[in-house]
């Protein structure tokens, strides 16, 4: 079976971790530190300014880095606030705001990107609104500029989970808005087992961030409020270390595997604003709804039957994500009910993930070609009968 995604590790990182154990530190020392450096040092290289510094502090998670972020907004996010999400995404930017007690507010997503559409955006916006979580879904960069147009003393928190290695008109992504996070979960484009990232150019939020996700502790024994234990441990780091060092090659190949397989098979695949350079974290398409076959109208059967289809040929697909409004939690916020989310809806239903990580050969990326070119004529209704 070819993998929708395998780590990319060598003997090197088993060493790290040996090399750790050996050391007896295991939490908050020279590792986590080299990380952080690691990471600075390549948004430098992708033209985030140095001045003000920017400041890059490795958390246990993506989503304790959104927790972190939601917690020191400038303007407090608290009960009765809102927080603007794309309605498609993985849960955790949503949970983050209800963890808060405030209301995530779903907000539907442009047709071509998949990421939050602007002028949605600014129908959602209220006296209420605290902050904008703007998702680079799988990789490509959410249209910050635009965003930021809309309002200029909201929040403006970029989850760049997906997007490490991506930009925007000359700018890394995780360093678009106001502050930024990463996550290094195992389908991302580094990983660390779990990992996150926090990146900000503001250094007394750097501060307060640094001291929260310490048990909010300032320095050894000077506590300065409440925080959870949020640090990443030094076996974690000691693999984001190896990591980065091999970000750019393993960028390179992902851009050329995506390349091959997009040129040679024609479905909606995701696109990306202009000015960007996208990292390929996730490939995928959403089939439209077919008009005939065996799945006439009926979009999510027909993606489901392809799916099926593509793993009992050896290619591991998936579905792409998850519709935020369909799920309990925002739900049942009666200011997401009276919303509609047509492209959300579209994404979810007919959206599928298909195989890209380093590891592939070029074989990998023509079994995945052929069997796309196989199957998605028979599910989209162009071919009666399964092939
Ligand atoms: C867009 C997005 N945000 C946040 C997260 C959460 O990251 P983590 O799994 O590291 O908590 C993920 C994925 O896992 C994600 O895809």
């Amino acid at each position: 079976m070819i993998r929708l995604t395998r780590p990319y590790f060598s003997d090197a990182e088993a060493a790290a971790l040996s090399e750790v154990l050996a050391s007896g530190m295991l939490i908050q020392g020279a590792r986590v530190a080299a990380f952080e450096a690691a990471v600075r040092d390549h948004l430098y290289g992708l033209g985030a300014p140095a001045t003000p510094g920017l400041h890059a502090l490795a958390v246990s998670s993506g989503t304790t880095a959104l927790e972190l972020c939601l917690a020191t907004t400038p303007r407090g996010v608290a009960a009765g606030d809102e927080v603007i999400v794309p309605a498609v995404t993985w849960p955790s930017p949503g949970n983050a705001v209800l963890l808060r007690n405030a209301d995530a507010v779903l907000v539907d997503v442009d047709p071509v990107t998949w990421n939050l559409s602007p002028h949605e955006v600014a129908r959602a916006l209220t006296p209420r609104t605290r902050a904008i979580i703007a998702v680079d879904q799988f990789g490509v960069p959410a249209e910050v500029p635009a965003l930021r147009a809309l309002a200029s003393d909201i929040d403006l928190i970029e989850d760049a989970a997906c997007a490490l290695g991506s930009t925007l008109h000359g700018a890394p992504c995780g360093a678009l808005g106001d502050i930024g996070t990463y996550s290094f979960h195992p389908r991302k484009v580094i990983t660390t087992g779990e990992g996150g990232m926090v990146l900000t150019h503001d250094a007394p939020r750097a501060e307060r961030i640094a001291a929260l996700r310490n048990h909010g502790q300032r320095s050894v024994g000077v506590f300065v409020g409440a925080g959870p234990n949020a640090r990443l441990s030094e076996l974690h780091a000691a693999l984001g270390v190896l990591q980065m060092a091999k970000l750019d090659a393993m960028l390179a190949r992902r851009r050329a595997l995506a390349a091959a397989i997009r040129d040679a098979v024609a479905l909606a695949w995701q696109g990306a604003p202009a000015g960007a350079t996208v990292n390929h974290q996730t490939l995928g398409f959403v089939l439209p709804t077919p008009t005939a076959g065996p799945f006439a109208g009926d979009r999510r059967a027909a993606r489901d039957a392809l799916v099926a289809a593509l793993r009992e040929s050896g290619v591991e697909a998936g579905i792409l994500s998850y519709a935020l409004h369909r799920l309990p939690q925002f739900a049942a916020l009666g200011v997401n009910n009276v919303r509609r989310f047509p492209v959300a809806d579209a994404v979810v239903d007919g959206g599928v993930a298909v195989p890209l990580h380093p590891g592939m050969s070029d074989g990998d990326a023509e079994v995945v070609i052929a069997q796309l070119q196989r199957h998605a004529a028979w599910a989209v209704g162009e071919r009666a009968v399964r092939p």
